[in-house]
């Protein structure tokens, strides 16, 4: 109830609502509370819920669009098969061929007398990791996952790039997987715009970052499946999954493919190889069509977050080791800040993963 008074009176007075409208509705909480232990948001609180908790997130550079979230509203599905189906519709929406719209899927909220819905991928769409002999193949961040869904009877090609299937459970059921259409699949491959040699090294990446792995909790409900998406930051994907040590890996290859002097650290060759690698993945998103930002623009925009929070007379709090960009950070204002990094309740949260 304390948590859900908080929630009801930010949003209530955000959206100019009066102070009759807020003893109502929280008598009306109050009451289903004592009833069924616990309560129902509205559409429009789930909606507002949504956006604030991306707004309260601490480590995420693209707050600027909070309020355009789209929220899609999932909470009658009910069986595997219903949610699979929202979850391809959540692709296809997001994707939207391209012009990648910031969306979240919400399914229905922990309830006393219904079981939980979770989803065990970390993101929907996500490739496979297989590890063979001290070898990798695809994401080595995927490995322990992958290894659950071919428990499961799932079998990948064992390319790189495999993307793995949705795995649903509702309570104690055994979870349930269903590969997904390729259609669905936004996917970019890598060129660069100077390097003809880049194309053959035969890379690429799925055009939407969609978090399935979450918790949101928005006055007090918690959400366990709420999967959502904005787009990608250009360095996610050239300068971490692409280029971390643990993940692809491919700064050796593609300095090499440069031919720089790989023989010395103060050459400086992880760096140039790793631009590179960034100019690589915006061209080619740019040249698909498909919604991107750089980080310079994504702090630009990030400033304009804090401007418009300074109007609406609210604290930006914020993750400093999140929010700089892992590429020359120092070239924004980020960088030169300092952030409060307290954490408000309504907000998206790691949760154990349920295998
Ligand atoms: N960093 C994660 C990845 O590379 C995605 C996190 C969410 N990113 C985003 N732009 N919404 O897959």
């Amino acid at each position: 109830m304390d948590e859900a008074k908080v929630f009801i009176e930010q949003m209530y007075k955000e959206l100019d609502k009066s102070e009759a409208d807020i003893t109502f509705r929280l008598q009306q909480i109050e009451n289903e509370l004592a009833t069924e232990g616990t309560y129902t948001h509205t559409k429009e609180e789930l909606s507002f819920g949504a956006k604030l908790a991306w707004r309260n997130s601490n480590r995420c550079i693209g707050r600027l669009f909070w309020n355009s979230l789209n929220v899609l509203d999932e909470r009658e599905a009910d069986t595997e098969e219903e949610v699979f189906q929202a979850l391809e519709r959540h692709l296809e929406f997001a994707s939207n061929g391209g012009r990648i719209r910031p969306t979240i899927t919400v399914f229905r909220s922990s309830h006393p007398n219904k079981p939980d819905i979770r989803l065990w991928n970390h993101q929907l769409i996500r490739y496979a990791g297989y590890k063979e002999n001290g070898q990798y193949i695809g994401d080595p961040h995927s490995t322990e996952f992958t290894r659950k869904c071919q428990e499961l009877g799932w079998k990948g090609e064992g390319t790189d790039f495999d993307v793995l299937p949705f795995v649903v459970q509702i309570g104690e059921e055994a979870p349930k997987l269903r590969e997904i259409e390729p259609s669905l699949t936004l996917q970019v491959s890598l060129r660069h715009p100077e390097f003809d040699w880049f194309r053959d090294l035969g890379l690429k990446w799925y055009g939407v970052p969609i978090i399935s792995d979450m918790e949101m909790k928005i006055g007090g409900i918690s959400y366990k499946a709420a999967p959502f998406n904005g787009w990608y930051m250009e360095t996610e994907i050239g300068a971490r999954n692409l280029a971390d040590e643990n993940r692809y890996n491919l700064i050796p290859k593609v300095a090499s493919c440069m031919g720089l002097d790989t023989s010395r650290a103060a050459t400086l060759w992880k760096d140039k190889a790793l631009i590179e690698l960034n100019i690589a993945v915006l061209h080619s998103f740019k040249e698909d069509g498909v919604s991107i930002v750089d980080h310079h623009t994504a702090a630009q925009q990030f400033r304009l977050f804090e401007e418009n929070e300074e109007r609406a007379d609210r604290e930006v709090t914020g993750d400093w080791t999140w929010l700089i960009p892992p590429v020359s950070p120092a070239t924004t204002h980020i960088f030169h800040k300092e952030y409060g990094n307290a954490w408000n309740a309504t907000n998206y949260f790691y949760q154990d993963k349920p295998y």
